[in-house]
């Protein structure tokens, strides 16, 4: 009997590499497998005229064999149904193509976009500053005095106590003066940070432009006269605008700038757009540059305010919430 299993597994193999498709492998089963005529299934049926003492060894031998052919035909057939089910797939060339998705410019980039194209056209360089900024560039060489309040923990994220997140570009301006020589002609695009209650009108981060321009001879006459240029280039030829006296650490003397806002059917208003000034002398001083010999202007505006007033957006946090229904309408 044991002789029998073994010659059955041999003529299995034999016959097993003989096989080519799906029919082939059907007449195998039909062979070996199929109850009442298969070779293998055919051999338990001789069981029972085995000796009592050597059952369960020869038992063992067909459960094995059982075992084996089963998972050879098994492997084979599943072999044989992949390859003929991708071959099946015939590839209709009149289709049309299949669209792809390119996604878009998000608007604040493209507002800043904007305006960086502006003052590019006007000979200004584009320098970026690390969002993870000390105390020293972001405060201490602004002339930030150690106790003012923009310091307090509640406007600014610490990191450590030496280390934050810059709660305005303004920390650029000095790495700028830092490492170029006059004449600078600079634009400092980027995120800021400041830790204020969410809500409709604030978040946590947004984005500012910052400008400088230091050099001999530069005049107050000179930074209204690039803004005002600026703000008809950007709001339209005809927008009114007015300057107010504000103040900054960084700059003396310091001034804010509005422009007139008039959205469809409400009554129109002054809306701050930007704050800027003359560069303190002491900051100059910081940064090794002689405030006899050099004088500057720098600003610094809100991308989010001037991206909702251009396309009607009332809530700030829609700008971060990366949804694609309000995403791909711009
Ligand atoms: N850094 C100021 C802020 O975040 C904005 C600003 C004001 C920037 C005056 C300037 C400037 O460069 O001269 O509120």
């Amino acid at each position: 009997m044991i002789n029998k299993i073994e010659d059955t597994r041999k003529n299995f193999d034999d016959d097993l590499v003989k096989v080519t498709n799906l029919a082939d492998l059907e007449e195998l089963r039909i062979k070996y497998l199929s109850r009442g005529q298969g070779l293998v299934s055919n051999l338990f049926g001789s069981l029972k005229d085995v000796k009592k003492d050597d059952k369960p060894k020869v038992g063992q031998a067909l459960n094995q064999l059982k075992i084996y052919t089963q998972a050879k035909y098994d492997e084979l057939k599943e072999k044989f149904e992949t390859e003929v089910n991708s071959s099946k797939q015939i590839i209709d060339l009149t289709l049309p193509g299949r669209k792809r998705e390119i996604g878009s410019k998000h608007i604040l980039i493209q507002t800043l976009n904007e305006i960086t194209d502006i003052f590019k056209g006007w000979g200004f360089s584009v320098y970026e500053g690390p969002e993870l900024e000390s105390d020293y560039y972001n405060f201490e060489a602004l002339n930030f005095a150690p106790d003012h309040p923009a310091r307090d923990m509640q406007d600014t994220f610490f990191i450590t106590e030496k280390f934050l997140l810059r709660t305005h570009t303004s920390p650029v301006q000095v790495r700028v003066m830092t490492e170029n020589k006059p004449p600078i002609r600079a634009l400092m695009p980027g995120k800021v940070f400041r830790n204020e209650a969410i809500s409709a009108k604030s978040y946590c981060l947004f984005h500012q432009v910052e400008g400088l321009v230091i050099d001999t001879d530069i005049t107050f006459a000179e930074l209204k006269g690039t803004l005002v240029a600026f703000a008809k280039l950007f709001y339209g030829q005809e927008v009114p605008y007015r300057f107010r006296a504000s103040f900054f650490p960084f700059t003396e003397p310091s001034a804010e700038m509005d422009v007139w806002w008039q959205p469809k059917g409400k009554p129109g208003r002054w809306l701050e757009i930007l704050g800027c000034g003359m560069v303190d002398p002491n900051v100059l001083i910081n940064v090794d540059i002689d405030p006899e010999k050099y004088t500057g202007y720098a600003f610094g505006m809100g991308i989010e305010r001037t991206a909702m007033r251009k396309y009607g957006i009332d809530d700030i946090r829609i700008l971060f919430d990366n949804d694609k229904r309000f995403l791909t309408q711009f």
